[in-house]
C-alpha cells in the first residue's frame, strides 16, 4: 500500500534537498517502481477483464522503463554507487561459472 511518510510526502520540505537526500529519494523511487511492478502482476493475475490486463501490461513496460531512467540518472548523479553494481553483475556471472 501506498506510505507517504517519506520524503515524497506531500508536505514541502522547507529546504531543498542535500546531495544526500536526492540519492536516497533516487533510491526510494527505484524501489517505488519495483512495488508498483509488483501490484500490477498481482492485479493482472487476480483480474479476468482482457482490456485491463492489455493496459496493466503495458503500464508495467513503462514502469521498467522508469526504473532505468531513475538507475540511469542515480548513475550520473552518483557514479561510485554504479561500481558496485558492476562488481554484484562481475560477481554473479563468476559464481555461475563454477
Ligand atoms: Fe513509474
Amino acid at each position: 500500500m501506498p506510505e507517504f511518510s517519506t520524503p515524497h510526502s506531500v508536505k514541502k520540505a522547507d529546504t531543498l534537498f542535500t546531495e544526500s537526500e536526492m540519492i536516497r529519494s533516487i533510491r526510494f523511487a527505484i524501489a517505488s517502481e519495483y512495488e508498483a511492478i509488483q501490484i500490477y502482476e498481482e492485479m493482472i493475475e487476480n483480474i479476468s477483464n482482457k482490456d485491463a490486463k492489455t493496459i496493466i501490461e503495458e503500464i508495467i513496460t513503462d514502469e521498467k522503463v522508469h526504473v532505468g531512467n531513475f538507475l540511469q540518472l542515480l548513475k550520473i548523479l552518483n557514479p561510485d554507487e554504479d561500481q558496485y553494481y558492476k562488481e554484484g553483475y562481475k560477481e554473479t556471472l563468476e559464481l555461475l561459472e563454477k
